[in-house]
């Protein structure tokens, strides 16, 4: 039976920590110069809708790394956005690839893929979530404090995406996660959670960091949500990850960022560019853990 990705919970906690173990094995080996080439002969098809840098790059690296090959399809290559139903495209994607990796919109239409096809599809972003970076950045938290559960996260910013698979994905591994935002900016819909981890939601950055390991933020625009720029901006305003922000949390807190970071906006560069500062071995991580996942499925 195939698997899909299309959000954290479509693993189970075990999976989710035999993930990390292999994403631990696969750094290990890429270090040392150490082929492993388990996807010989399969092709991932990489449908992008919006724009990406990580994503993008490191599926298609991991893909070359493990031996098969990606293919980055834009919608408006693709006969898709010229009207031919998500249905057919499925079921025609399906007898080439071994595997759909796809950035869009409407998650719907990524169930919907999933559905008609009879191979793995996996959620590179839309509108509601992206699994594939807060897996990564769970095993990143893993990787620099050596353990999750009971991990304080602190994310401060826009309730969007990111933070709706945080929730997720903190409840499942057994995290502590506060989410900072205006009324206005908190995630809606709130995803069904399972798991023992602790969830909640308040107002105050300043309570939200309190006690926390970890403080995170992404932009306060999404892709595809430039008309809303100004008002968000008036209203994100008080949530920026500045020094007095960090100051506010646990001595040694660690920063952390999806990124694109828009400097000064969400993070100040001191912030980012300072000794708390996690960002570029999170976004490697992105590879190794990515790497597994496409092991695991294709
Ligand atoms: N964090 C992330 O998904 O980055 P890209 O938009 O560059 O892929
Ligand atoms: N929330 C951001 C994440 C970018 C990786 C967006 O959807 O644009």
């Amino acid at each position: 039976m195939k698997r899909d990705l299309l959000a954290i919970n479509d693993f189970n906690q075990e999976e989710i920590l035999g993930l990390f173990e292999k994403s631990v094995d696969l750094k290990e080996k890429r270090q040392k110069g150490i082929e492993h080439l388990p996807l010989k002969g399969k092709t991932l098809g990489m449908i992008f809708n919006k724009h990406s840098t990580r994503t993008r790059i490191s599926f298609e690296v991991g893909m070359f790394e493990l031996g098969g090959h990606a293919l980055f399809l834009t919608g408006d290559q693709l006969q898709l956005n010229r009207g031919e139903t998500l249905k057919d495209s499925a079921q025609v994607l399906s007898r080439y690839l071994n595997g759909i990796l796809i950035r869009t919109y409407d998650h719907n239409e990524v169930i919907a893929l999933a559905e008609n096809a009879t191979i793995p599809v996996i959620n590179g972003l839309t509108d509601l979530n992206h699994p594939v970076q807060i897996l990564a950045d769970i095993f990143t938290i893993k990787e620099k404090l050596g353990g999750i559960e009971g991990v304080k996260v602190a994310y401060v910013g826009d309730g969007n995406n990111v933070a709706y698979s945080w929730m997720m994905g903190a409840s499942l591994m057994g995290m502590h996660l506060a989410v900072a935002c205006p009324k206005s900016c908190q995630p809606d819909p709130v995803p069904q959670l399972c798991g023992n981890g602790k969830v909640e939601i308040v107002e105050d950055p300043f309570e939200a960091v309190q006690n926390a390991d970890i403080i995170y933020t992404d932009v306060w625009i999404s892709m595809g949500q430039e008309k809303d720029e100004e008002n968000k901006k008036k209203l994100l305003h008080p949530y920026q990850i500045n020094q007095k922000l960090v100051d506010a949390a646990k001595k040694d807190a660690l920063v952390m960022h999806c990124l694109p970071a828009h400097r000064e906006m969400e993070i100040t560069t001191e912030v980012l560019d300072g000794k708390h500062s996690i960002v570029f071995d999170q976004a490697e991580n992105r590879l190794h853990v990515q790497k597994a996942i496409l092991e695991a499925l294709l």
